[in-house]
Order: C-alpha cells, then structure tokens, then sequence
C-alpha cells in the first residue's frame, strides 16, 4: 500500500514537472522563467534543504548525526547556490531522486532508481540520441557514454540563458575537458587499447590555442554548423580548421556561440552586428592588425606552400626530361 501511495505521488511529481516544462520551454523561448505559485516554491524549499542539511561543505564541518561516512560525503557535496541557478534549480530534489532518499541512510539500490532524463524529456531525448549516436563517443558502442557523461543536472544551464559568450564557453568545455584532461576519467570511457590524445599537440595548427578554448567551444568546431546545436561530436576529417569560418563577418558563430545574442539583438535592433564585432575578432572589422597580418600570412604561407611545392615539381620534372 505504501508502496503504491508513493508510486501515485511520484507519478504526480513527474506530470507536475512536465507540465511545468511544457510552459518552461514556452517561457524560456522569450526569456522570462515562468512564475511559480509561491506556496509550491516555500515547498521546494523545505523539502531540499532535509538534503542541504548533510549534503553541503557546512555540514561536513558540522555533522548532523555522527554515523555518517563524512569520506564519502565529502565527495557528494551540492551546494544551493550552485544548483539554484542551473536548469533544474526550481525543482524538487525527490522528484528526480524519488522516496528512496527521503530517509537515511538512504535506501539499498536507491541510486539505480533515479529519474532518467527521458522519463521527462522523452522527446528532446530522442533528438539528441539520433545525433548523438552518429557522433564520435558511440563508434565503439561504448555505451558506458550517457547524458550525465557531459551534462550534471544539478548545474548544466542551457545557453539561452547563460548569455554571455565567456561564460557559455566555459562551462561547455568544461564538459569536455574535465573528462579529455583527465586520465583517470577518460579511462573509464576508452577502449582499453585507446590513448588519450594530447589536446595542446593535437590543436597546434591553431594559434594560441588556450586563447580559442576560452573564447569558442570545442562543438563549435566539433559539430556539424547547423541551425540549431547538433549532439553530433565529429571526429579530426570532420572538424572545422577553416580560420575564415569563424574570423569573417559571416561567420559560422552567428548561429553557433552567438545564436542567443544575435537572436536577441535582432528582435531589439533588426541587425546582429555589432555581436559579432564585439565578440570576435573579424578580418577587416580592425581590432587588432597583428591578427590580420597572422591570418593573412597563414593564408599567404599556404598558398606559398602549394605554389613553391607545384614550381619546385615542374623544375625537377624539365631537370630530368633533360638527363634523359
Ligand atoms: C542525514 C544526512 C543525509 C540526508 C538528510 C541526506 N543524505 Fe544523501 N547521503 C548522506 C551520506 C552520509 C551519503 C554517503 C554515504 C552513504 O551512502 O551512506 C549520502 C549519499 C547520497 C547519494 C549517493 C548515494 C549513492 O547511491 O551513490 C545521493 C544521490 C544522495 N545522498 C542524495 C540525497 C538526497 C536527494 C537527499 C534529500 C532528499 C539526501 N541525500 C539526504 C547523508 C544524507
Ligand atoms: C533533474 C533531476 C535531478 C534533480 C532535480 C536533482 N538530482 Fe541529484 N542526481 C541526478 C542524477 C541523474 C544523478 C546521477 C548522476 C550520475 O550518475 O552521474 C544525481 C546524483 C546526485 C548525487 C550523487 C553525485 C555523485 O557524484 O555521485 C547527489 C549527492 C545528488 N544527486 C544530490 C541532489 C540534491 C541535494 C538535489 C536537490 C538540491 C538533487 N540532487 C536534485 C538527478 C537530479
Ligand atoms: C523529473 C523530471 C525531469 C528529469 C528526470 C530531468 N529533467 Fe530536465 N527539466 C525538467 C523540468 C521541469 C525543466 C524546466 C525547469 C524550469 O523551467 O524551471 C527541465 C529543464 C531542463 C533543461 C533546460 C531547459 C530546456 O528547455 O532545455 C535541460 C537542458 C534539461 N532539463 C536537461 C536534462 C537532462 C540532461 C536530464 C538527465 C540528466 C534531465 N533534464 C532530467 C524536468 C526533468
Ligand atoms: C558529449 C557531451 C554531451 C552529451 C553526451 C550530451 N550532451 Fe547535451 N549538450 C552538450 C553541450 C556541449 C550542449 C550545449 C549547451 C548549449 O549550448 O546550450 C548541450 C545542450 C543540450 C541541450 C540544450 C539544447 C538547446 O538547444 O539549447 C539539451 C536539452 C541537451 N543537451 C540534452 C541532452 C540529452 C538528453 C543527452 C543524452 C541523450 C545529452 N544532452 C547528451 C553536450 C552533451
Ligand atoms: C566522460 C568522458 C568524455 C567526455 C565528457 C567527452 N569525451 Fe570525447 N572522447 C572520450 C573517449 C573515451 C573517446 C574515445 C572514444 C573511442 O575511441 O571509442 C573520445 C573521443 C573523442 C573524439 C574523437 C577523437 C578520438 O580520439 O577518436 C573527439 C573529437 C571528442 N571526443 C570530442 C569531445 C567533445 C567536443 C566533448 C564535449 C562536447 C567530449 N569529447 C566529451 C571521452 C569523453
Ligand atoms: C577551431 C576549431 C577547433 C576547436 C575550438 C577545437 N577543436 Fe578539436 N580539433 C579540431 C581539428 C580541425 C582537429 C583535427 C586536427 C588534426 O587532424 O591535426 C581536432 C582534433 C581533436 C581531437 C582528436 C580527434 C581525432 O579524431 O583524433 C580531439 C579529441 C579534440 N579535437 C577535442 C577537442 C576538445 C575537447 C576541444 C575543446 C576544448 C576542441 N577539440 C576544440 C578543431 C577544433
Ligand atoms: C570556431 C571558430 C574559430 C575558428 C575556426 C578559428 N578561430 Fe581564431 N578566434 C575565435 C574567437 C571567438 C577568438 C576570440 C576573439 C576575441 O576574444 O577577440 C579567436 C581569437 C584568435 C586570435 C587572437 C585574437 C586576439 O585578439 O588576440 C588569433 C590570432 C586567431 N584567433 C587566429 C586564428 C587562426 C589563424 C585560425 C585558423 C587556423 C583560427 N583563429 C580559427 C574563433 C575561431
């Protein structure tokens, strides 16, 4: 019986969840979150903090009881100011991590039972799988790969709201470094025979290559430039390396990195310039001439490449009809 009354409840979590999401998505595309009824909110509030009270580095410092494993707490820490702002920050914590938590210590096999994403995003999940499983993580089935693999769902936001591109960049690469920059992690994804591939050497050809990972992200290179963000993570044949892609005025950022801003910008302005200028460094659009004297000189060192190589072919070619 019990039972059954908390499978009701938490059915009626989940409808109460997607129906907020239902008018979320709505509110979100005019970007203003949608007003929840205070009462629910004092609710929330309550109901999280049970979980505040040993979950956060003020409750280490002070435990509650004196039979918990402080070690492993330690290591399972969530603070409110950082969940607050994610996506999922005005949600319950028990509606994704269901009853089996609500007492401690916490229920055998508690975690097995928490909510995947598709229980509540069934049709975003299904998009982004589609994309997800051309992309580079699944060509070995390595189905180890899931959605928390890149996004916790306790501090992912998504860009829209998020705004500024510095702050978008740095956390969608993190996603991707704490893993690719981690040995340990990175382990436990590849296939046993697989080296972790040096990403400073890897992305030489990229001038200041530290510089770029604070100001473009790994997908904006790494994902096919489509009108909305692709799942699908493309391997080196695939990748962009065109420096023109992103350092002209028509560039592939606009619907990529500054999708949001220039969306926005339009709808005040009628014209997304001056998000670009002021974003990105554009050939021509003059910030800085040693830029374009770099860019140039590649371009110039390429051709100049080709050229010489052709030229030098053509001389060996006379040189030896000549011997004959
Ligand atoms: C009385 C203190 C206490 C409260 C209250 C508490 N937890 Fe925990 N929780 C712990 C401790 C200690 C651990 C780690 C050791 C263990 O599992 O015994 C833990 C572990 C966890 C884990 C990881 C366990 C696993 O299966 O890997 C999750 C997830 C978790 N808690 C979620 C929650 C949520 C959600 C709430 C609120 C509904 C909550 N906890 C309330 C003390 C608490
Ligand atoms: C949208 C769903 C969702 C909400 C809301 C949510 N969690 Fe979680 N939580 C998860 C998932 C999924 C995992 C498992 C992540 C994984 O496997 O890497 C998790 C894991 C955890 C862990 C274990 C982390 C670890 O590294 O092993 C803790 C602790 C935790 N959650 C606490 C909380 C607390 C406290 C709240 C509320 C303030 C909360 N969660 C709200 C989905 C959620
Ligand atoms: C129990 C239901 C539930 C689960 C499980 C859940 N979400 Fe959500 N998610 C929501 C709700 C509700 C919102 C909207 C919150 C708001 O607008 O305040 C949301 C918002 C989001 C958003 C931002 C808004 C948007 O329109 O895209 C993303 C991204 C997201 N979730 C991804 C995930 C991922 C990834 C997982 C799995 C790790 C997950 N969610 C699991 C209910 C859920
Ligand atoms: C390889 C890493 C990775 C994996 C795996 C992944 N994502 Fe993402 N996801 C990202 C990045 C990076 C973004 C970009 C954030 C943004 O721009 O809003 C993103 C964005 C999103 C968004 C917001 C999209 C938008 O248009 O604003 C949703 C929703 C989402 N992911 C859901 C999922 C779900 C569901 C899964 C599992 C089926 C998943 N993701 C797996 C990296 C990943
Ligand atoms: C949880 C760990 C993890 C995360 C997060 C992750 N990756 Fe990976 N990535 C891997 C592993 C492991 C491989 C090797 C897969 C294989 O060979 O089967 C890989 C392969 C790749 C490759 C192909 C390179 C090769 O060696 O075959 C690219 C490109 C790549 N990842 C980019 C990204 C980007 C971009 C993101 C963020 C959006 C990301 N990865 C997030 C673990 C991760
Ligand atoms: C400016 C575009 C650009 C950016 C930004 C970028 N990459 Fe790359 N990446 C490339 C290209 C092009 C290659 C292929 C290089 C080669 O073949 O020499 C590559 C190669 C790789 C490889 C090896 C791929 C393989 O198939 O062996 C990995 C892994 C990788 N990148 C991950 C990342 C991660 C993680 C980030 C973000 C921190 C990132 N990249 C940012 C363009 C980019
Ligand atoms: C995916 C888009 C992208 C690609 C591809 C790309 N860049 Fe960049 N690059 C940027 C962004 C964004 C910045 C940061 C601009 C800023 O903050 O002023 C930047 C910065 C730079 C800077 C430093 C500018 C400064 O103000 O100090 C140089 C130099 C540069 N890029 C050269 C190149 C070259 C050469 C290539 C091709 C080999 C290239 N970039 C490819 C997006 C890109």
């Amino acid at each position: 019986m019990w039972g059954q009354s908390v499978s009701v409840r938490r059915l009626a979590a989940i409808i109460t969840a997607a129906l907020a999401l239902g008018f979320g998505g709505v509110a979100l595309a005019q970007g203003t979150p949608v007003p929840i009824d205070p009462e629910l909110l004092e609710k929330i509030r309550k109901s999280n903090a049970e979980c505040y009270s040993c979950h956060t580095e003020a409750a280490v410092q002070k435990p509650p009881r004196t039979d918990m494993d402080l070690t492993k707490l330690r290591t399972l820490l969530l603070e409110e100011a950082d969940f607050k702002p994610s996506g999922h920050g005005r949600m319950e914590c028990k509606t994704c991590h269901g009853a089996s938590y609500a007492v401690f210590p916490h229920a055998e096999g508690a975690r097995a039972k928490i909510s995947p994403c598709e229980e509540c995003h069934a049709a975003k999940v299904m998009k982004v799988e589609t994309q997800y499983h051309a992309s580079v993580h699944l060509k070995e089935k390595i189905s180890k790969f899931t959605c928390q693999s890149c996004h916790d769902p306790h501090l992912f936001n998504i860009a829209a709201k998020l705004g500024s591109p510095k702050v978008i960049v740095a956390q969608d690469n993190g996603m991707c470094l704490d893993c690719h920059q981690s040995e340990e992690r990175y382990r436990t994804m590849a296939p046993a025979d697989k080296k972790r591939p040096d990403l400073e050497r890897i992305h030489k050809w990229l001038p200041n290559a530290r510089l770029h990972w604070t100001a473009v992200r790994c997908i904006d290179c790494h994902t096919p430039a489509t009108k909305v963000l692709s799942h699908e993570v493309l391997n080196k044949d695939k990748a962009e390396r065109n420096c023109v892609t992103c350092h002209s005025r028509e560039s592939s950022l606009r619907t990529r990195l500054y999708r949001h801003l220039v969306a926005a910008e339009q709808e005040q302005m009628g014209f997304a310039n001056s998000v670009i200028l002021s974003n990105s460094y554009v050939i021509g659009a003059t910030r800085n001439p040693v830029v374009d004297w770099t860019i140039i000189g590649l371009g110039l060192a390429t051709a100049g490449g080709m050229l010489g190589h052709g030229a030098l072919r053509i001389v060996l070619a006379l040189l030896r009809r000549r011997g004959k």
